[in-house]
This record gives C-alpha cells, structure tokens and sequence, in this order.
C-alpha cells in the first residue's frame, strides 16, 4: 500500500471529514482523493483493488456518520469541476448532470430551462450521485423516477453504463450500491417555468417549515417503516430535545439529530440506540437506519 504507482499523486493522508459532512463530525480519512478526471478516478480504484483497500465515496456527506479517530480506506470525492457538468438538451428534456454536481444547482437549472421533474426535491443538500445512489425524494417524488441512464465505475476501475431498465430504484435504495456513479441523464418534462417555480417553493417552504434546516443534522436518522412515519413515531415516544452529549433530537423534527456543536460519534449511536429502544418499547416497531454509518 505504500505506492500507488500513477495514483500516488493524487492522495492525500489523514484528511479530516467533519467539515466535508453537514453534521460536522467525525474523524479523517485515512487517505483521501479528489481525482480529477476519469483516468484519475479510474487509476485510484483499480489501485485500491489491487492493494485490498476499502473505498468509500463521499457526496456532499448528508447522509453519513462518520466514526471518530482514524477511518481507515480511501475516501474518493468527486469534486473537481470535470464531475459537476450540467447540460441540458433542449429539444429531447435529456439533462446530462456530473455526478458531483449539487443536486440542488441542477434542480434550479432545469426550472430556469423550463424543465419539471426536480422541483419537489427542493431542499435536499445531496449531489446528483448521493442522490441516485440512496434515490433520494420527497413524498412519491423520487429522483429515480427522471433517471434515465448511469455512467458508473465498477471496483476493478471499469466504466459501464446503464440504461434505465438495469437500474432499480426503490425506497431510499438503489442498485447501485457497488459502483462509482460519475454521470447521470434524466429526462425531464417540458413546463412552464412559472408553474415549476411555484411547485419549487411549496416545496422548499414545507421542509423548512417541517425540519431543522439550518441546523447541522444528517436529514432523517430512519427511514419510515411501510406506511408510518418515523418522525411521528418517535415525537410520540417523547424523544424531542433527547440528548447525548451534543447531540439532541430535534424538537422542529423527531427524525432529525442535530450536533449541537461537539457531537461525538458515541454520543450519536448511543442517542440513536436509546431514541431506537423508546420506539420499540412502545410501540413494538424496530427503526431502521437511513443514515449511513462509516466505521
Ligand atoms: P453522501 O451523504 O455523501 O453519501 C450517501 C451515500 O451515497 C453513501 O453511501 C455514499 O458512498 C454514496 N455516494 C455518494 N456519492 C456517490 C457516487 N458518486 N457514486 C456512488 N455512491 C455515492 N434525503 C432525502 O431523500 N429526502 C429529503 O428530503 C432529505 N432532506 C434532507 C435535509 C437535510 C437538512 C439533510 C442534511 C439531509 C437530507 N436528506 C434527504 C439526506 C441526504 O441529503 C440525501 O440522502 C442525499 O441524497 C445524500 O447525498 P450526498 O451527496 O450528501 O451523499
Ligand atoms: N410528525 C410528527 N412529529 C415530528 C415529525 C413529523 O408528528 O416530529 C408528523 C407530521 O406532522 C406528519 C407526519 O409525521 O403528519 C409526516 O411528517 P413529514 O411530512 O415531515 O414527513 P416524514 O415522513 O417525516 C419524509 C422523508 C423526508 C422528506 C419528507 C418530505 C423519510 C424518512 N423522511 O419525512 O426525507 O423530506 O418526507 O415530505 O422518508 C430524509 O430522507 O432524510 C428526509 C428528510
């Protein structure tokens, strides 16, 4: 592991994440890169593989905890400018997005063009490739439901690409778990920019009048049994204002935990594990986890 041959350049040593994720906490990376093209992103895999290195991939970091002390792996993230092209072709409503692109820039871009299809994902502080790697939406609004097709790196540092029907999208899930998602095609339906706009701001006003936006939190901590809501669930178990440490549930959203500023990664799991166990007592349902735990 100590060459990485062409890569070696690219890698940088025990890079702190807390201020690459919107929680703010966690450890460093044991090695990190941010490649800058394909060959780069490739040349970085392929190299992993070769020495049994663990490879993570880091979005806009929204949807992971992440351990204290030292993460051991490499943690890639897609933030050269060459992963964040967006285009739009007029005449098909094909938008081409990078992977690292904020989800939120590309959502506004096609409303400017008017295209609908992204409006009811406003709010959500992913890039396109967090977002379609945990299909990431609001109410029946998912992003799977425009993707079109995927340009993807598999392990060995294999580009691939996939058509709609070899992808499968279902709640907060996708197959895509085992891949490096790099470019995205959606297709998109032409509306007037007026109306999109409007479903844009409704939208946006429902989660920042529903959750703790301006907060450092992680979204929701659960995911939502069939049918339930987790954040209801555990507001009736009487979690708000719960806390470990720094860390407390929220009393805007039972199924945000904000770092009050020194959270630890105890204190999330244990605050995690006890909101867990008083919605289990009551009510006999086991929370599963959304957020994604890096250890
Ligand atoms: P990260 O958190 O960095 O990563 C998440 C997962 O995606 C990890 O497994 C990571 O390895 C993987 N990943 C990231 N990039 C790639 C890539 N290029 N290729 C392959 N895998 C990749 N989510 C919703 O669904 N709906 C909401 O309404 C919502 N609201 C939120 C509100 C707030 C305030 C916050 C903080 C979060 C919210 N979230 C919501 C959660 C989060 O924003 C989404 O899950 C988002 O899609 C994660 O994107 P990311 O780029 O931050 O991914
Ligand atoms: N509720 C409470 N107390 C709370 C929170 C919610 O009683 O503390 C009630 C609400 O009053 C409402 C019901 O529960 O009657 C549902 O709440 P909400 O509309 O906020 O939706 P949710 O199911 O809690 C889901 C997603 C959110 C997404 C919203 C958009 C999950 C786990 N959560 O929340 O996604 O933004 O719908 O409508 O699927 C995320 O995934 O990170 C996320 C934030």
């Amino acid at each position: 592991m100590s060459c990485w041959n062409d890569c070696d350049a690219l890698l940088r040593r025990a890079v702190p994440l807390a201020p690459l994720t919107t929680w703010g906490m966690g450890g460093a990376a044991e090695y990190y890169a941010e490649p800058v093209d394909l060959a780069g992103l490739g040349c970085l895999l392929s190299q992993a593989e070769r020495h049994q290195v663990r490879v993570r991939l880091l979005g806009n970091g929204s949807n992971v905890l992440v351990q204290d002390g030292s993460l051991r792996g490499l943690v890639i993230r897609l933030a050269s400018p060459s992963f964040a092209q967006i285009r739009i072709e007029e005449d098909t409503g094909l938008l081409f997005a990078g992977a690292g692109a904020p989800l939120a820039v590309v959502a506004r871009l096609a409303m400017q063009h008017g295209f609908a299809g992204l409006e009811n994902l406003a709010g959500i502080p992913g890039t396109v490739g967090g977002a379609v790697r945990m299909n990431a939406g609001s109410g029946p609004h998912t992003i799977g439901l425009v993707v079109e097709e995927v340009g993807a790196i598999d392990p060995a540092g294999r580009f691939a690409c996939f058509s709609r029907s070899n992808l499968f999208f279902a709640y907060r899930h996708s197959n895509l778990t085992d891949l490096v998602v790099t470019d995205v095609v959606m297709r998109l339906r032409p509306d007037r920019p007026a109306r999109i706009e409007a479903r844009y701001r409704q939208a946006l006003e429902r989660k920042r009048e529903s959750q703790p936006l301006g907060e450092k939190t992680a979204g929701c901590v659960f995911k939502n049994p069939p049918g339930l809501s987790a954040g209801r669930l555990i507001d009736e178990a009487g979690c708000k204002g719960l806390s470990q440490g720094d860390a407390v549930v929220s009393s805007v959203h039972a199924n945000f935990i904000v770092n009050r500023g020194a959270a630890t990664f105890s204190d999330m799991l244990r605050l995690i594990e006890l909101v867990r166990l008083r919605v289990e007592d009551r009510t006999g349902i086991e929370l599963e986890l959304e957020v994604e735990i890096w250890v």
